[in-house]
């Protein structure tokens, strides 16, 4: 069976210096997978090779596409959703403005409406006229996420959505992760510390050094006191 996403020997640099060296990664349909990995490791950059935003060479195709040949914007219509670790809100304009520009990348799928994200996010309704600048960090995710969620992606990345943020608003990022596995929609859930992982995840793989070094349950992951030792340099 093919899956929806699928990654084979992706190599990526910058300039002279190659970050990615041959990642092998699947996501099925609907399927939630962490992406883990220390700081370096090379995750944030899987995650722009994907979307067309570095220089890049290797085998990856979505939903049978070859996204090789595809420039960003054109990866996004196609249904694939990126919140970048930076989260990208214009800080000048308002959430409903930054919501607005969410239209603009819609997939053939369609996406949320603007009624669907006041009923999912109700805080960005309420500050539906404040400047993004002015958000927490929490509010931001929210809306980065909104944002994506408008053009219907059919799977999304989102890299370290909860970097920064209280527990509590953490955990709200994750009550929204989870809404999408309803949706159907797949999720890309890059992590340095498996903070939403356990109990949203189907499976985890775990980067090092540009390679995956580790892809398996959670269940397994906590058995490999080595991998977890080694690569994610915790326990
Ligand atoms: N814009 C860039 N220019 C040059 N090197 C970069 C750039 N972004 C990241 N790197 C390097 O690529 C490697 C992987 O980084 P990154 O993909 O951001 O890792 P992670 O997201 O896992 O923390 C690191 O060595 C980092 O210094
Ligand atoms: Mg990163």
């Amino acid at each position: 069976m093919s899956a929806l996403l699928e990654v084979r020997g992706l190599r990526a640099w910058y300039g002279a210096s190659q970050v990615l060296h041959g990642v092998d990664l699947r996501v099925g349909e609907g399927e939630i997978v962490a992406l883990a990995g220390r700081n370096g490791s090379g995750r944030s950059t899987f995650a722009k090779a994907l979307m067309s935003m570095v220089r890049a060479q290797g085998e990856r195709r979505f939903a049978g596409v070859n996204l090789a040949e595809l420039r960003t914007f054109e990866i996004a219509r196609l249904g694939l959703g990126y919140v970048a670790e930076q989260r990208d809100v214009f800080p000048t304009l308002s959430v409903e403005e930054n919501l607005r520009l969410g239209l603009g990348s819609r997939s053939r799928r369609g996406g949320l409406s603007l009624e669907d994200v006041r009923a999912l996010f109700p805080v960005l309704a309420e500050r539906r006229t404040v400047r993004a600048g002015a958000l927490s960090g929490g509010e931001q995710q929210m809306l980065a996420l909104a944002r994506a969620l408008m053009g219907g992606p059919q799977m999304l990345i989102v890299d370290e959505p909860t970097e920064g943020l209280s527990a509590q608003m953490a955990a709200r990022v994750g009550d929204c992760l989870a809404s999408l596995r309803e949706r159907g929609v797949a999720v890309l859930l890059i992590e340095q510390r498996l903070t939403l992982a356990p109990g949203l995840a189907d499976r985890v793989a775990v980067m090092g050094h540009g390679r995956i070094v580790f892809d398996g349950s959670l269940d397994s992951l906590a058995q490999n006191e080595d991998i977890v030792r080694e690569w994610l340099g915790i326990g």
